[in-house]
């Protein structure tokens, strides 16, 4: 008994303990223990989100992995599948992760389970913006230089008399151009890609009311708005304050993302006047930009310019109120005045 008491107290008092000459032994010098590493690698299975089926398994992942790595891992084993085409989500009808989303911090054990849903071809946004605004102010033209096929024979290339058609024309290639200029030189993305099958359905939207509208504001009978020169000077004036408000929401909005990042932060009015619309509304350029159709509207008085107006004010209302929640879920500052699209009601 006595015994065991003293090795017990050997082991917990070594430097006290005397030596083989009965001196105090010296305290042996301590080595550093290595830290124990809470978890090396991480074990990613992922599975198709509608069958559930197993398509990938890959071991020894970096715990600090990105959602953009994994997705690269995955094409080594699926090449049909590039990243861009890639959604990878917790939950089979979840949201997809982003790119930027480290594997240690979502809620997933040391094996996670990601599910897999193809996305599509992808095409860049860029080549759609630039698709999509190019055709209109084509078609738009065509019209207005009456090509033959159109009109008949016998208004092949002929000008009409009425000054505002020129006038609409101006306008009308003058908001496509600064929009395709703003896709190449203003706005920083944060997506890369976007589905190929939306080329055609956004194409077939603004390439058709494209020629809808041109086709009755440059047909040979067409006629001028009621009140004449005043309602045209009047929705002239609306036109351009509206375009160069969203010119300026633009410029605000590529201010704050440095280039080649992804940040996204509340915009707040600068010293521009234009962009004082921020203290009321989340999203000013899509006021702006329905501003601009109906001041169009107004100057042409075409009915399928005011559809148009009508259309892009209902799908801008819908990305509004999106835009909307999430400032509000992301930033617990957000402006508590603001409303989506006009300011006080909608
Ligand atoms: N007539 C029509 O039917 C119609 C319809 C839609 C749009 N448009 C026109 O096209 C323009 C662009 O449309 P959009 O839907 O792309 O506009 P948007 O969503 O407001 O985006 C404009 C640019 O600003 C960036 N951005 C937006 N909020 C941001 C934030 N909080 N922090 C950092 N960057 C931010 C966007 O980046 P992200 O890539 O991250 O979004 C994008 O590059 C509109 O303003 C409008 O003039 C017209």
């Amino acid at each position: 008994m006595d015994l065991n008491l003293s090795l017990l107290a050997r082991e917990a008092t070594p430097g006290l303990l005397p030596g083989l000459n009965g001196l105090p032994r010296p305290t042996p010098p301590k080595v550093a223990k290595k830290p124990k590493k809470a978890v090396l690698f991480f074990e990613v299975e992922i599975l198709d989100a509608k069958t559930r089926e197993k398509l990938c398994f890959l071991d020894k992942v970096e715990p600090h992995a990105t959602i953009a790595e994994i997705k690269n891992l995955f094409t080594k084993t699926h090449p049909q599948w590039y990243p861009a085409r890639q959604s990878l989500r917790l939950d089979p009808k979840g949201k997809s992760l982003k790119d930027e989303d480290v594997l240690q911090k979502l809620p997933v054990g040391t094996t996670a389970t990601l599910y897999f849903r193809d996305l599509g071809a992808q095409i860049s946004w860029v080549t759609v913006f630039l698709t999509e605004y190019a055709g209109p102010l084509f078609i738009y033209l065509l019209f207005y230089f009456r090509v033959p096929f159109i009109y008949g024979h016998k208004y092949d290339f002929t000008s009409s008399r009425h000054t505002v058609v020129h006038l609409a024309c101006i306008c009308h290639s003058f908001h496509y151009i600064k929009r395709l200029l703003e896709t190449l030189f203003v706005h920083r993305f944060s997506h890369g890609t976007m589905p190929l099958r939306n080329i055609f359905k956004n194409c077939t939207y603004y390439w058709g009311f494209a020629a809808w509208m041109a086709y009755y504001i440059n047909h040979p009978l067409y006629t001028p708005p009621t009140y004449g020169a005043q309602q045209v000077k009047l929705a002239l004036a609306i036109f351009v304050i509206c375009q160069l408000g969203n010119f300026s929401i633009h410029m605000a909005l590529r201010d704050l993302r440095p280039a080649g990042s992804k940040t996204r932060k509340i915009p707040y009015p600068t010293k521009n006047p234009f962009t004082w619309l921020f203290l009321l509304v989340s999203c000013p350029n899509y006021t702006y930009e329905v501003g601009s159709w109906i001041g169009f509207a107004i100057m042409t008085q075409c009915l399928p310019v005011a559809l148009f107006s009508l259309v892009g004010f209902t799908q801008m209302t819908i990305w509004a109120k999106g835009k909307h929640r999430s400032y509000l879920k992301e930033f617990r500052d957000y402006p508590p005045l603001r409303m989506p699209i006009i300011p006080f009601l909608l």
